[in-house]
């Protein structure tokens, strides 16, 4: 095994921005030769862990993650266009964007993903998502690199239709010219839309939005902010966000969630990945 190979039992909790989740074999891999080798038996992919609900008992799969080397933030060509490797932290690359003068990103602002997740979730805001300048993407599947078109990964709100057991490892992207300032503006109004989420641990909205209609003005208008199991409680500021103040388990979190959905008459489907549930592997 190469020398800079980890692959170790542990607690996922760590690992993801809700502080919540049992053990795994993780396999922290920093090459496409390691990459080939952690995914050579049946595994997850783990991103930033901010869409995660992971399970108290672990799970059984490995769970690879892409190591610093994947994590590569170059200068963007004048024409906008840049290849970015999948473990690259979304919030710099918005800030980067923004001083270039460069648009496309600023409906990201906020989210705390890298960009494996973010293209797997096709994370956004009503002022824009990922799919908005993704153009191509380098995956591995069965130990080969492939290439994709975006429009071939069928990108829509919070989904995506990866190859079955793709991993992202790099992605193209184009942004248009526009000056900072006018991507400041827009930046400014998708931070005030974001003024009434919780600061404190989280994974972020929990159910998608019954569109037209809001999951958490739905939470809201049930009575149900403040609503506790254990340490996960429905979030005072926004109903759709679920906090851990400190010791929540998985456990804590799904009984919330199942009192959400039994107290809400619209259904409510789940944006949160569940890992270690009995569901099927997603990776
Ligand atoms: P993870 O949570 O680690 O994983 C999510 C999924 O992506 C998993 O299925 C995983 O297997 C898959 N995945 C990860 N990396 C790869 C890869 N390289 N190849 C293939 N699959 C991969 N989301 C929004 O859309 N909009 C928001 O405004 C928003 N705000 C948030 C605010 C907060 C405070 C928090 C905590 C979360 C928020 N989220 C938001 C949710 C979350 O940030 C997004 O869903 C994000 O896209 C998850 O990315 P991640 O890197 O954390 O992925
Ligand atoms: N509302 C309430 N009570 C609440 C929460 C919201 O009445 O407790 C009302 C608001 O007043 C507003 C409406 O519901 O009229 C919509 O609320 P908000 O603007 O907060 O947007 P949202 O639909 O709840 C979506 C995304 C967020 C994203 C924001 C900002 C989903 C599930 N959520 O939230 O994404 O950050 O817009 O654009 O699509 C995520 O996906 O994890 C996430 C945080």
């Amino acid at each position: 095994m190469p020398e800079t190979l980890l692959a170790k039992r542990t607690r996922l909790a760590a690992y993801t921005t809700l502080k919540v989740g049992g053990e795994a074999e993780l396999w922290e891999v920093n090459s496409t030769a390691e990459l080939r080798e952690a995914s050579s038996e049946p595994f997850r992919v783990l991103g930033a862990g901010s869409n995660l609900l992971i399970s108290d008992e672990g799970v059984k799969e490995r769970v690879v993650k892409l190591g610093k080397s994947f994590n590569n933030l170059e200068d963007f060509s004048s024409s906008g266009e840049v290849w970015l490797g999948a473990a690259t932290p979304l919030p710099g690359l918005v800030r980067r964007a923004a001083s270039a003068g460069l648009s496309g990103w600023e409906g990201l602002l906020g989210i705390p993903a890298v960009l494996g997740g973010a293209i797997a979730m096709n994370a956004g805001t009503r002022y824009g998502c990922i799919a908005d300048t993704l153009q191509e993407v380098e995956l591995m599947v069965g130990g080969e690199i492939v290439r994709l078109f975006a429009d071939e990964l069928k990108l829509s709100y919070r989904h995506s239709e990866l190859p079955q057991s793709a991993i992202i490892t790099r992605a193209k992207f184009k942004l248009s010219s526009s000056s900072p300032e006018t991507v400041e503006a827009l930046l400014a109004k998708v931070d005030a839309a974001r003024k009434g989420q919780p600061k404190i641990k989280s994974a972020g909205c929990a159910f998608k939005n019954p569109e037209p209609d809001s999951a958490g003005r739905l939470i809201d208008e049930a009575g149900l902010k403040g609503l506790r199991v254990g340490d996960a409680m429905v979030s005072l500021e926004h109903g759709n966000f679920i906090v851990n103040l400190g010791q929540a388990s998985a456990t804590d979190v799904l009984k919330l969630i199942d009192m959400i959905r039994s107290r809400v008459k619209t259904p409510l489907a789940l944006e949160w990945q569940l890992w270690g549930f009995g569901e099927a592997g997603n990776g």
